[in-house]
């Protein structure tokens, strides 16, 4: 069944190292009929690249604020209008932290101050950086701001720590996705 067949869905990736499993989420929203448009931060293409996930979610990867190619140079507000939802995965420490200071110094950023949808963050990182007391109240200020938090998971981290800051697996993503538009209507 397509549970999200004309969702509109903006995924923002950002530069940790559980951006190679971005094409993975893309895919899966896709298949239960989401229309689906990446924003990159400009770091974040050094973990993934734009063609790659230009060419799975067959639509334009952004990842300019200052792109001219858009004719009313109102890029970084116009995905803020359409998507229905934005989902931010990974999302880095630094992400967060300018999140919650509003900043709007790169596309993604912008963009997230811009919506008129909910904006979900998945939290990645080292384990020592998520429970930094930096990054816990980043995170409890944009809680009260109705910020959707989904994850970290527990468990091996890619630097060989073990601990809390794991991005949940694309699949738990599509599913919490699917269960916030069932809610929603
Ligand atoms: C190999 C490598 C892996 C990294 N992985 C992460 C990560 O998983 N989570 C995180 O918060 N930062 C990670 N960082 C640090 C971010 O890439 C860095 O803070 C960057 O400025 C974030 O950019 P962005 O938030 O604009 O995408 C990593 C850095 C390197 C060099």
């Amino acid at each position: 069944m397509l549970s999200l067949q004309g969702k509109h869905i903006v995924l923002g990736v950002t530069a940790g190292i559980a951006a190679y499993k971005s094409p993975e989420i893309v895919r899966r929203l896709q298949d239960h009929g989401a229309d689906v448009r990446v924003v990159m931060t400009p770091r974040s293409e050094e973990f993934i690249t734009p063609l790659t996930l230009q060419s799975i979610s067959r639509n334009v990867v952004e990842d300019d604020i200052f792109d001219r190619s858009l004719p009313d140079s109102l890029g970084h507000l116009g995905l803020g209008s359409w998507a229905d939802l934005v989902v931010v995965a990974p999302a880095t420490a630094d992400f967060i932290a300018r999140f919650r200071l509003g900043m709007g110094d790169d596309l993604l950023s912008c963009l997230c101050l811009s919506a008129r949808c909910d904006i979900v963050i998945a939290p990645a990182m080292n384990q020592q950086m998520y429970a930094s007391a930096a990054t816990q109240s980043n995170l409890e200020i944009l809680q009260k701001r109705n910020v959707l938090i989904w994850g970290p998971d527990s468990g091996y981290q890619a630097c060989g720590d073990i601990g809390k800051g794991r991005m949940l697996n694309p699949n738990i993503l599509e599913q919490k996705v699917i269960e916030y538009f069932s809610k929603k209507v």
